[in-house]
């Protein structure tokens, strides 16, 4: 499976930082935001990669990524969003030359996760699979509604909702069959009333045709496209790292007591 990052949009909610880089550069501990995404991709043995991006500062991914050898990617690609805010949707439609006919493993750039998804992605033939995390704040993702009678089954996904109807988001990682593009095509503006073509939308279109599987998504995740999302991301990477480093201090401090 090809793997697909989505780092267009303009990053204006964290302004003033996005005026110096893109959203997607930004420090996250110990490494910009993006390798969490690709490592994410690698990790799960997906080496053939595309990032759409956008925005005035797309130029400073070559810098940083150069052809992504070193994050252990043996394709890179980019490709361009001429429009950055068109929407999670209209970035993907980029992909399509690029997925040529085969399924993908999408994931917004500034998601950052330690779950593995090699599983989901060795059991995926066809469909869509999305996602889940319960989170505190559903209100600011896509929000699946189970079905009263039967909780494994989502009846529909909404955007944004004002009153979510369960405490879960639909994260930023997705796999598709090549029919996702026919879908984004489809897809309409005005659905949740921003201009901007919805991933909740292509979504929905594969729930009403009966081919939507969903998963918990184990182990961390949060998006990193706010302050406190952000700072959030920050902090556990930080502590993760320090915990690893753990045991090589208390070795070498061992030595020097012996
Ligand atoms: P958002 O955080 O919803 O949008 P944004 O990145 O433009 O930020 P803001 O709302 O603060 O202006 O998008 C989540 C991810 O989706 C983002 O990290 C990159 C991707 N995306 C695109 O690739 N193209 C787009 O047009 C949009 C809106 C998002």
């Amino acid at each position: 499976m090809k793997g697909v990052i989505l780092a267009g949009g303009l990053g204006t909610r964290l302004y003033p930082l996005t005026h110096v880089t893109n959203k997607h550069l930004l420090p996250v501990y110990n490494r910009p935001m993006i390798f969490y995404p690709i490592q994410t991709l690698v990790k799960a043995g997906i080496t053939q990669i595309l990032i759409v991006t956008s925005g005035p500062h797309v130029g400073h991914f070559l810098g940083v990524l150069k052809n992504g050898t070193e994050l252990g990617v043996r394709h890179l690609e980019y490709a361009y969003q001429e429009k950055p805010d068109g929407g999670i949707a209209d970035a993907l439609a980029l992909a399509e030359n690029f997925a040529d006919g085969e399924p993908i493993a999408v994931i917004l750039g500034d998601n950052t996760t330690d779950a593995d998804i090699s599983d989901a992605i060795r059991r995926h033939k066809e469909g869509a699979v999305i996602f889940l995390k319960e989170v505190p704040d559903p209100q600011r993702f896509g929000v699946p509604v189970f079905d009263a009678k039967d909780p494994s089954k989502i009846v529909k996904i909404e955007e944004k909702p004002k009153q979510p109807k369960s405490q879960y988001a639909v994260t930023g990682l997705y796999l598709y069959d090549p029919k996702v593009f026919d879908y984004v095509r489809q897809c309409d503006p005005q659905y949740a009333g921003r201009g901007e073509l919805e991933i909740t939308e292509v979504n929905n279109f594969y729930l009403d045709a009966g081919n939507l599987q969903w998963e918990e998504l184990n182990g961390f995740w949060t998006d990193a496209g706010t302050f406190d999302s952000l700072s959030q991301a920050n902090k556990y990477w930080g502590q993760k790292s320090q915990a690893s480093h753990t045991p090589t201090q208390h070795a070498r401090s061992a030595s020097i007591v012996r």
